[in-house]
Parts: C-alpha cells; structure tokens; sequence
C-alpha cells in the first residue's frame, strides 16, 4: 500500500540522513529544516521518499491526497500525559479559584488521592472506554505518540488495573504508546501513618509483578516536597533498574526540590515539570542526556509561575514539551494550545516550540529513531494542516485545530 501527498505548501522536520537525528539542543532548536512545495512518498506506513515538485518523478502508488494551501509535518509526541483516569475534578479547580492552592487540596485528601478513589472502584472496561476516546481526541488534534502513567491506582491491584489499560490502548491502537509506573504519585490514605510500609509495597511486590508482566516501560516517581523526597525516590530509582525499567521523573514542580539533580544521577530519560529551576539544575542537566520537558500548560491552570524555558536553551541544553494530560493540573492534551502557552508565556519562538513537541518529544520516549522529523524509513505519523502560511501559524491560531487530516504509520484517520 502507498500513498503520495503531493503539492505540500511547506514540508516541515525534514532530514536527510544518512542515520537519525537523536535530538535538537540550544540554539539549534530555533531551526526547522523544510522543503517547499513538496511531495512525500509513504508505503507500508513508513516514509519512502520525499522532495521537491519541480523534481517529482514518476512511481506508482495506490492513493494520491492533494495538499495544496497545507503544511506537513511530524505528528506531536507528547511524552508526558496521565491520560487514564476516572473522573473530572472540577470541584478543585473552583476551589483554587477562591484561593485554596494545589497542595492544601491534596493535603486534605483530594487531588491525587480525589482520582485513585474514584480509580479503584471503577472496572477495566469502563476505564478502558473513557481512556480509548481521549486518546482519540488528542488523536484529532495531532498526537500520534504519547506516554500515559499510572499513579491513580496506589494498590497493587488498581495500579495493575491502569497498566493494563494502557496496554490495551497500545495493542487496540496504530500511535506509539509508552507505560510509565508511577505508584509513587501519592502515599495512599492506608499508607498515611506508615510511608515507609508503602515504599516497600512498591519495591517489593509492585515493582517485579509490573517487570514480570512486561507492563511498563518507564518508572515514574514524584520527587517533591510533600510527596517523595530525594532519598525515597532513590531507593526506587535504584530498585527500578534492577528490573530494567528506566526513570522519567516528576520533579521540580512546586519547589527546589533536588529532584532534576536526582533524575539525572540516575540516567532518567527524561526530568518533568520544571517550574523550579535555577543555576544548580541547569548545570546538572549539562553533565547528562537527560531531557528537560517542560509541561507549562500544566503551571497555566495551576496560575503557578512558568518554567524557565529560555534560560534552558540558552544554556545550550535541549527542551521537550510535554501536555501532562490529567483531571487535576492539566485537564488538557492539546498541544497546539500547549505550544501557544510555551511561545507567549515561556518566550519559545514557534520553531523551538516544534521541536520540543516533535524530535525532541519523541527523544524523550525513546522513539526519536522511528518518530518526530520526516525522514525516510520513519513511522509516517503525519499531521495534514489546515491551509495556512507558515508553522508560525499554528501556536498563533490558539484555540482552533491547526489539523485537516492525520496520517497513522500509512492510514489516513
Ligand atoms: O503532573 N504533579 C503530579 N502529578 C500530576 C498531577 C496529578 C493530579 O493532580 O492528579 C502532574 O501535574
Ligand atoms: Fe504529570
């Protein structure tokens, strides 16, 4: 089966080889490479070929799909997302409205500790239904890659539940799909009096059920005050690898907690949230590969101040942006809204903004050798634009879905 998209506008991410790219850092993230008026060739659901209209020669191919006025680029990776959970939370978020703040509400039992009772109560297939159509409408708005954890579970048998789940999204669906552990989100209400019981529930009984099932392929911890501090989350850091399973962290977040410094000791893929970062995490951050992704839409609804995305790139350093999808601090996946907030508020041009939500996302999955530019050989998990002049367009046209038509590994969807 092949495909031609022919008479494309601008041709965005775009990459010669020979080999991959692995990332995009510094000042290099400011450049998009592109082609104008282009054709793309894609057979068997990967891209075959690619080039200039002028120089299209002729091959043979089952469909041809006409996208003048459009923009073509990668698919979004979104490396970050809590996107199997039960119910909304609106209620919290009136409450920080008139004042109460994200931590006092989890203090009192809602927030994390709110969605795993609503979690464990509620069965696989009903939890499946709900997490399967918001994976189809980030779908809709661009996504073709996407990390979902768990973290609303906190029992062994609600957190198996999630996995699960997310394995089923995996196995019933053509985008990427990669599964973070992350019971140590929150200390289950059991567990209030006696933390140090529920660190080993993790370690000791979670952790080789969740290897032994191949249900996971990161281990997510949130490292903050409050929540696991630096010596817990090494202790599961350390347990982690001894089962394969890299780290990708939250850290970061509400305070300078040590968690990017913790992230990077322990070769994490990648360190989230960021808010809190200053001189000490960014130096940390230049002496591994870990990725900073930043989840700004996430400090947007919280109205919590904003990470510093510029002083991170122009410390030559790489940035993923990451939607944190989740019925508390982001009850969003939509990372054309998210790339608006990273331009206007974090001060990204539209280019660095691509970047982190394609190359850079992917990298931050692991997927940057099949996803996230236009190359040959890669998954063609493609977005089709509505007509427009230039990816500029796309985070300053906020609000409205930049995406005509998306491409699955080959299929129009
Ligand atoms: O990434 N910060 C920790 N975890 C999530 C929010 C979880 C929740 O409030 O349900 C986050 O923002
Ligand atoms: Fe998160």
């Amino acid at each position: 089966m092949s495909t031609i998209i022919k008479n494309i506008k601008y041709l965005y991410q775009t990459e010669e080889g020979p080999g991959f790219k692995t990332k995009v850092s510094g000042a290099d993230m400011a450049q998009i490479p592109y082609i104008e008026d282009a054709w793309l060739l894609i057979e068997n659901g990967l891209i075959k070929a690619f080039g200039k209209m002028s120089q299209l020669t002729d091959f043979k191919y089952d469909v041809s799909y006409d996208a003048s006025n459009s923009l073509v680029l990668p698919a979004w990776c979104d490396s970050h997302t809590h996107l199997v959970f039960a119910a909304a939370r609106e209620q919290e978020f009136v409450d920080r409205i008139k004042g109460k703040t994200y931590e006092e509400i989890a203090r009192n039992g809602g927030g994390i500790l709110n969605s795993a009772a609503k979690l464990r109560v509620m069965d696989e297939s009903e939890l499946y239904d709900q997490s399967y159509a918001r994976l189809q409408q980030v779908i809709a708005q661009g996504t073709a890659a996407i990390e979902i954890k768990s973290g609303y579970g906190l029992s062994v048998e609600a957190e198996l539940k999630m996995l699960r789940v997310i394995r089923k999204l995996k196995e019933n669906s053509d985008v990427s799909v990669k599964a973070s552990f992350l019971a140590a989100h929150a200390y289950p209400i059991e567990y209030k009096e006696d933390k140090e019981s529920y660190i080993k529930l993790i370690i000791d009984i979670m952790l080789p059920k969740v290897a032994a099932e191949g249900l996971a392929d990161y281990m997510d911890v949130f490292c903050e005050q409050g929540f696991f501090s630096v010596a817990d989350t090494e202790r599961l850091l350390e347990a982690a690898w001894k089962f394969g399973l890299k780290p990708k962290i939250h850290a970061n977040q509400l305070h300078y907690s040590g968690g990017v410094q913790v992230g990077v000791q322990y070769r994490a893929v990648s360190v989230d949230h960021l808010e809190c970062v200053g001189e000490a995490e960014i130096e940390a951050l230049k002496k591994g590969s870990t990725m900073p992704t930043l989840l700004p839409a996430a400090a947007f609804f919280l109205g919590i101040p904003y990470q510093p995305a510029r002083q991170i790139i122009d410390a030559g350093l790489p940035v993923a942006l990451a939607s944190d999808y989740n019925p508390g601090s982001c009850p969003s996946g939509n990372m054309n809204l998210l790339a608006t907030i990273a331009c206007t508020q974090l001060k990204m041009t539209p280019s660095e903004a691509i970047n982190a939500i394609t190359i850079n996302g992917a990298a931050a999955m692991e997927l940057d050798q099949e996803l996230g530019s236009i190359a040959v050989g890669k998954k063609a998990n493609l977005i089709i634009t509505q007509p427009m002049n230039s990816l500029d367009n796309i985070p300053y046209d906020f609000g409205n879905n930049p995406v005509k038509q998306m491409m699955i590994q080959g299929k129009f969807v």
